[in-house]
């Protein structure tokens, strides 16, 4: 995939797998969109000579491959990586997206706070703004307040989806093209099939946020089982959120910490079957406080004060990284596979048509040249025997010119003699 700068932090990030594939095979594509050109100058060329070396059919399939290709390369520039959180209302879905953004984006606070989907992807503009459903026009927002108050303006259901575009260069995840959906609380839709028809088909990832302090509920697992109908062996993680609140229970730690476990390992292992319980013990699974997460790492020194940690945070920082590792890793490896693998397969055939196509000309102009010479060769022996024809008919007629000549000439004198 090309050769990897070593020096910043950013350069080590599992993600660079999927943004050095996209460099990759964009590169590729447009090596392709240059042969596509030579071959169709070659191949109009070629049309122009009239000895029907190639059908017309053939010869317009090749003129659209240009179009072809440039989709395909329009394509690849807008393909992304998308994971989706969902869990109860309250749960920390939204914080749990803030803390891995490093940045209080999305609005947060108890209660049912996110009242419909938020795409939170990136753009190329200095500053922020909001797509709502059904405008295009672009609303500004500058601050947190004002995500909150742009949407707290619309009239939305819960079904649809906000589009909160945030300047890549202020976030990582969202530069390496990570496009991250929080959703609204699972126990307050009542269509959670068409939140997977509508927004979950594409997701590479899924992150339930479970709360410690309760338990996955009957809602969450029929959400995924639906998922794991619709998609074959989806990618899930489950953080068992609100950690923090161990602290004041430091006895129970353990035994609270394994009941969890039994009972996610049981789901995803046992019911969902989507891997073994060693892998989902140690790559699926992990016990995180995302308050204290997005505590630590918030920029905004105004935004929260930098107090507020519990005991053991360190641990529970740590189980946090840990688990985007594990997340970027797992998401940037979906991604490459599901999307690139397409187009690489739509490369190779395009690569293939021109291939056979100029073979197939190569071909007839071989068997063209080849019946010019046997014509030629034909039209030669001919021309020797009339040649030889030509020459021996020369020969008698000389031969009887003298025969008649001679007869002539003897007749002459005989006649003189009489
Ligand atoms: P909805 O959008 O309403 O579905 O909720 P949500 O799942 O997005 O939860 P949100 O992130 O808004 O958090 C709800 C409340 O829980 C907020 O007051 C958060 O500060 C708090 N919270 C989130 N994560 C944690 C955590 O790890 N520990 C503690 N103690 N509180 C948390
Ligand atoms: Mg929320």
């Amino acid at each position: 995939l090309g050769p990897v700068r070593q020096n910043s932090e950013n350069d080590h990030s599992p993600l660079k797998l999927f943004t050095h594939a996209k460099t990759t095979i964009t590169g590729i594509f447009k090596n392709i969109a240059s042969y596509v050109n030579d071959s169709n100058k070659y191949l109009d060329e070629v049309s122009k000579s009239d000895r029907n070396l190639i059908a017309d059919d053939k010869h317009k399939n090749i003129q659209q491959l240009k179009d072809k290709v440039n989709r395909i390369l329009s394509v690849i520039s807008r393909d992304h990586m998308k994971v989706v959180f969902f869990g109860r209302t309250s749960n920390g879905k939204s914080t749990t997206v803030n803390a891995m953004l490093r940045e209080r984006i999305l609005p947060v606070g108890m209660g049912h706070t996110t009242n419909c989907f938020l795409q939170i992807e990136g753009t190329d503009k200095a500053e922020p703004y909001v797509l709502t459903p059904g405008s295009d026009e672009p609303k500004s927002v500058t601050s947190l307040g004002n995500v909150g108050s742009a949407l707290s303006r619309e009239k939305l259901d819960s079904d649809s989806l906000v589009k909160i575009l945030w300047p890549k260069e202020k976030c990582r995840l969202i530069r390496d093209d990570v496009v991250l959906v929080d959703s609204p609380g699972i126990d307050v839709s009542a269509n959670l099939d068409q939140w997977i028809e509508d927004h979950c088909l594409d997701a590479d990832v899924f992150v339930l946020v479970v709360s410690a302090e309760a338990t996955i509920t009957v809602a969450e697992k029929k959400f995924l089982h639906n998922v794991a109908q619709r998609l074959s062996n989806p990618n899930i993680f489950i953080l068992m959120n609100r950690w923090d609140a161990t602290a004041y229970e430091p006895d129970e730690v353990e035994s609270v910490k394994q009941q969890h476990l039994d009972r996610g390992l049981e789901f995803l292992c046992d019911e969902l079957h989507l891997c073994d319980r060693k892998e989902a013990s140690e790559h699926r699974m992990f016990f995180i406080s995302a308050r204290e997460a997005l505590l630590s790492r918030n920029k905004d020194p105004t935004a929260s004060p930098r107090t507020g940690f519990n005991e053991g945070y360190k641990e529970r920082l740590d189980e946090f990284t840990k688990f985007e590792h594990e997340f970027e890793e797992c998401i940037s490896k979906t991604a490459v596979q599901t999307k690139f693998q397409q187009h690489t397969n739509r490369g190779k055939e395009i690569i293939a048509l021109l291939r056979d196509t100029t073979a197939n000309i190569a071909n007839k102009s071989q068997t063209l040249k080849q019946e010019l010479v046997q014509n030629l060769t034909q039209m030669d022996e001919k021309n020797n025997l009339l040649e030889h024809e030509l020459r021996s008919m020369t020969e008698s007629a000389k031969e009887k010119i003298r025969h008649i000549s001679e007869d002539v000439y003897k007749r002459v004198a005989q006649t003189l003699n009489d």
